[in-house]
């Protein structure tokens, strides 16, 4: 279409949003937008925004800063500001960047193309509703014909956990789980584009609870399920909470194929008086005796965290709690944070630790958590495994891809196996990728 208009989003946070932009974009072209790469030629910039750290939060107001001189040379220009900041801020960020023309909470994302059409005639809408109706069933767009061979399927949103530090459960409100029908239609369309590897994501991924034709099934019935369908070769799941992992679902660790070995499970800290302090309702013995059971279940399994270090009241012996817990289970990979008081959060009332006391110690934690993550890349030298290649490496001949354990995995290959699956020997490692070679299929 010569007369398509563009549309720029731009995308912060974690894995929903990427997925969130996605749809928000499949919504837009509905209205006549096509996607651009650039913000310099767009009639529409859209940020998709993350609140979970004050960094994060703080970014998006000097991103915008950055398009005042675009939306002074093109009047037309619509700017907008969806996800967590936006559900948390509302109105505020029109006070404090009044060209902002729209802003749209993470729950009200398939009201988007109404919305825009009041901000085309220069009306400001701000829409930080919880409605009743289903997002997911009204979220109407038109997706591209193909893409990439990974994708990711929201099955449940938000949470009611309230960790003492957590915005999320503000942003995206009380967990909903998707039903398992929706899921289904949602799956067999991303197969028939070309998808062989679906990511499961939720907040708290793991305490799905989907209504099914004859009650509710949880995540491990789900997993299992999709699994079956023709062409879906490798199933993912992220976020879980440790105390929503069920039997079933460490069962299905064990014994699905499609299920890779890969579970990210964060912590947090490892001293039991922080795990309370925020809110976590479990010791660090439980978490141990938990990964044991997994790690009975799938010896192989490559395992991630969080880690919050600096939080409130943390002594020092807080903190080699974490170092201990962290030596013992062993992660192959993981992602670790300096404390950020939250606006609203139980935690914000608290008086703050030294932050440099935080740093150095996010310092010493991230020294293990590498060191930890190097022994595991070096592990896989020698072995055999498969790789979905996803697209083109930076050298001619060459492809990157995913291992089982979600390692990024380069080889020399022909084009032809670019969204398929392969089966490679890893010859060498680096901290964040492996080198490997094709095996005969
Ligand atoms: N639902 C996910 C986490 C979402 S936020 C879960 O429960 O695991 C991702 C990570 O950000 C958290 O696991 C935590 O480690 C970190 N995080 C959340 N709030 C934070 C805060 N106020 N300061 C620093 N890190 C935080
Ligand atoms: Fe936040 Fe805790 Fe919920 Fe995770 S489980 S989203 S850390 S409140
Ligand atoms: Fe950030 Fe919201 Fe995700 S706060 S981590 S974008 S749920």
């Amino acid at each position: 279409m010569a007369d398509a208009k563009k549309l720029y989003i731009k995308t912060y946070g974690c894995q929903m949003n990427v997925y969130d932009s996605e749809r928000m974009a499949e919504a837009l072209a509905t209205s006549g937008y096509e996607q651009t790469q650039t913000a310099e030629d767009a009639d529409m910039i859209l940020l998709n925004t993350c609140h979970i750290r004050e960094k994060a939060a703080e970014k998006i107001y000097s991103e915008l800063g950055r398009f005042k001189p675009l939306k002074a040379a093109k009047p037309d220009l619509r700017i907008g500001v969806a996800g967590c900041v936006a559900q948390a801020e509302g109105a505020e960020i029109t006070a404090r960047q009044p060209m902002v023309d729209l802003v749209v909470g993470p729950q009200a994302y398939h009201r988007l193309p109404e919305m825009l059409a009041k901000a085309e005639t220069g009306k400001r809408v701000i829409d930080t509703d919880f409605p009743e109706e289903d997002k997911f069933a009204r979220l109407k767009g038109r997706p591209a014909k193909r893409g990439a061979p990974a994708a990711f399927l929201t099955v449940q949103e938000g949470c009611d956990k309230f960790c003492a530090f957590c915005v999320v459960p503000y942003t995206r409100g009380a967990e909903v789980s998707r039903p398992v029908a929706q899921i289904f239609d949602e799956a067999r369309a991303l197969i028939e584009r070309g998808v062989c590897e679906i990511t499961l994501l939720g907040q708290n991924v793991n305490a799905y609870h989907g209504a099914a034709q004859g009650g509710a099934w949880g995540l491990a019935q789900l997993i299992r399920e999709l699994a079956a369908l023709d062409g879906l070769e490798r199933l993912r799941y992220t976020t879980s909470h440790p105390n929503d992992m069920q039997d079933d679902l460490i069962a299905a660790h064990g014994d699905c194929p499609e299920l890779m070995p890969y579970l990210h499970l964060p912590v947090q800290s490892g001293s039991d008086r922080i795990l309370k302090a925020m809110n976590r309702k479990h010791t660090a013995a439980e978490y141990v005796a938990l990964i044991e059971r997994i790690r009975a279940a799938r010896p192989d399994i490559l395992l991630s965290g969080d880690f919050i270090v600096g939080f409130p009241g943390e002594t020092e012996a807080d903190f080699e709690d974490t170092l201990a817990l962290v030596e013992t289970i062993g992660y192959g990979q993981a992602y670790s944070f300096k404390y950020s008081a939250r606006p609203g959060t139980p935690a914000a009332e608290k008086p703050e630790i030294d932050p440099a006391l935080a740093d150095e110690r996010l310092q010493k934690l991230q020294a293990l958590l590498n060191a930890q993550q190097t022994a595991a890349q070096e592990a896989m030298v020698g072995r055999e495994t498969t790789v979905l290649f996803e697209k083109k490496g930076r050298e001619p001949g060459q492809l990157i891809g995913k291992s089982e354990h979600l390692q990024a995995v380069f080889a020399e290959a022909p084009e032809q196996l670019l969204g398929q699956i392969a089966k490679v020997r890893v010859l060498a490692a680096a901290p964040n990728s492996l080198r490997a070679e094709l095996l005969p299929a």
